[in-house]
């Protein structure tokens, strides 16, 4: 398997891939693969890594720019999405190993919306004062690259709005 950059090629891969694996998470709003296209359309993916087994895009990994409170040029990553068939096999582990190596290299951390159940393994974690409206908050965590305490509110791109709009 091969954590790469997506090429062009790769755009409707990436939008079944998506909408595939966000059919089994509950709190989906069924607009992930419209929020990855808007980022793409504006030029805001920050990293748009493609798992590819084979010939296949297996899994995806899309992160954006975000401020918190007033630092800015935190890495947001999301959504994250593996093959429902290909669950449990390191996949994700490995788009979000690659994902934060590469911010590490030019952002403060990296912050993130989902389980914390699964994030935590990679030393994601809530902090007192990180919050996004509407997000209860055990599922806003962060991964400091330094000393930095995470505070106020994730200002994520415009294209998470999405989700609001329905
Ligand atoms: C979450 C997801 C990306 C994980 O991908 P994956 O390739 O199966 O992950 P890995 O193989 O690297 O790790 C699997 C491990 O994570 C665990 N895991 C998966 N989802 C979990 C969750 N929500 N809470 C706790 N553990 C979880 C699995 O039980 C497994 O544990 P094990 O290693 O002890 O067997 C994938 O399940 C997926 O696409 N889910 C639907 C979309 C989604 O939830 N995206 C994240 C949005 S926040």
């Amino acid at each position: 398997m091969l954590i790469r950059n997506e090429i062009a090629s790769d755009t409707p891969a990436i939008r079944a891939v998506v909408t595939e694996a966000m059919r089994m998470l509950p709190q989906s709003t069924g607009t992930e693969a419209a929020i990855v296209d808007r980022l793409r359309a504006e030029d805001a993916l920050t990293l748009s890594l493609v798992a590819e087994d084979g010939s296949e895009v297996v899994g995806y990994l899309a992160a954006s720019k975000a401020r918190i409170g007033s630092q800015d040029g935190w890495g947001l990553i999301g959504p994250l999405a593996v093959l429902p068939s290909r669950h449990r096999q390191g996949i994700g582990s490995a788009l979000m190993a690659e994902a934060i190596l590469r911010l590490r290299a030019t952002c403060p951390g990296a912050t993130l919306v989902g389980d914390p159940g699964y994030y935590g393994r990679f030393g994601f974690r809530a902090f007192p004062g990180l919050r996004i409206d509407g997000c209860p908050s055990e599922v806003v965590q962060a991964l400091p690259f330094d000393a930095t305490e995470p505070s106020g509110e994730v200002i994520h791109h415009a294209a998470f709005g999405l989700d609001q709009q329905g």
